[in-house]
């Protein structure tokens, strides 16, 4: 690989040994990959914040970092809201070893903005090289704004986020991204029935489509529906690109493959399936954290009426900040709006046998993770199970 003077005196031990040590790792991955030099990001998101996926060893690396970050960071949720985890049953062993990640990478200059929509927080625009590991993330910033990063780790994230720079491979190459593969919906018979299945879209496609870069026709969601759409794609899949024909921004350079690609079809029948239906004991929603939209929204489908069942809604602070009168409504109402953390990667919601979510990510996510059962449904069904 080609390295400037100043990444060779990093190499060299020169700047400390932690540059030194996360140098070492992206001249690493860069080898596996065949990069043939670093490019400077311009953002980084870090995932691996959460004390129930990073565990001791994890806390024991973060803390032996000895170096800030040479570009904004943010980072992915974390196990628990940081104010308040007392009332959702997080044990104090826990929460003092999540608060001591959380300082860890306080130290390195890390904003604490625990999320996985940075983009709404980070203006990055199209073209930009970024560095970012939450796979929903990366997959909205490559699909949806059109700035190119690879699926990172945890820690070669965090390599990128100290040295400010990443391999040169992969999605960062215009090459890379362009579609293999296309994907049409049964007649769109599937989404005249319930506009909102786009998480189970993302479901499906991801299995079919692998690790390749599909292009979606006849499909014309708004962002918040690419946001569901995409983060379910990179669940079941290894997906960290699509496109959607005449919606996503580099959709227009590659028209003109749309029609010599190999085709799949996603059955209306297949899309049907994924919504069965069973008993709920909670409902969560939020997966990815939500927009300001969809704030508003659930405020409206609940209508003023009281919470029957518990109902989670995750965000980022920064969206709760901006949707406070919104948030506040939904909170009288009985919901509980929560910040810095998700239904999978905390503990909380692992007490219920059966949640209802309205992300295929989540569908995805829950058993495993959680050990409960996942029902998938609309917002709309989402809303109505918890108000009853
Ligand atoms: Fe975000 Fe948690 Fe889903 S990190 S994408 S809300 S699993």
């Amino acid at each position: 690989m080609r390295l400037d003077p100043e990444d060779q005196a990093i190499l060299q031990g020169e700047e400390g040994e932690t540059r030194q040590r996360m140098m070492e790792i992206l001249i690493a991955l860069g080898k596996v990959f065949g990069a043939e030099e670093l490019i400077p990001i311009s953002s980084a998101q870090v995932s691996g914040a959460s004390y129930k996926t990073i565990g001791e060893w994890g806390l024991r690396w973060l803390q032996s970092i000895n170096a800030r970050v040479a570009v904004p960071t943010i980072l992915n949720p974390i196990g628990m809201p940081r104010e308040g985890w007392e009332e959702h049953g997080i044990h104090r062993e826990f929460a003092e070893k999540q608060l001591a990640i959380l300082e860890a990478y306080r130290r390195m200059g890390v904003k604490l903005e625990c999320t996985c929509t940075p983009y709404y927080i980070h203006s990055i625009g199209y073209g930009d090289h970024i560095a970012w590991a939450e796979s929903s993330a990366v997959i909205y910033a490559n699909s949806v704004i059109g700035a190119r990063t690879n699926r990172e780790g945890g820690p070669s994230a965090l390599a990128a986020a100290i040295i400010g720079k990443t391999p040169f491979y992969g999605l960062h190459m215009i090459e890379k991204r362009t579609p293999v593969l296309t994907i049409e919906i049964d007649g769109n018979k599937a989404i005249d029935r319930n506009e909102d299945i786009f998480g189970a879209l993302g479901y499906i496609a991801g299995r079919k489509a692998g690790n390749s870069v599909p292009i979606f026709t006849g499909i014309k969601p708004n962002r918040d529906q690419l946001k569901s759409m995409g983060a379910a794609m990179a669940a079941t899949g290894a997906v960290g690109l699509f496109h959607v024909d005449g919606i996503t921004p580099e959709s227009r350079i590659f028209k003109y493959r749309v029609d010599a690609l190999e085709r799949i079809t996603i059955e209306a029948k297949e899309v049907e399936e994924l919504f069965r239906s069973m008993d709920v004991d909670a409902v969560a929603i939020g997966c990815p954290h939500c927009s300001e939209d969809e704030l508003l929204h659930i405020e409206r489908l609940m209508g003023g009426k009281s919470v029957k069942k518990p109902l989670y809604i995750f965000a980022s602070r920064h969206v709760i900040d901006k949707s406070r009168r919104v948030v506040e409504r939904i909170r009288k109402a009985g919901g509980f709006v929560i910040a810095d953390t998700c239904m999978v990667v905390s503990p909380m919601l692992e007490r219920y046998r059966t949640i209802m979510v309205n992300s295929g990510k989540a569908l995805a996510y829950v058993p495993d993770m959680c050990g409960s059962m996942a029902r998938l449904g609309s917002l709309e069904d989402c809303i109505r199970e918890a108000i009853g």
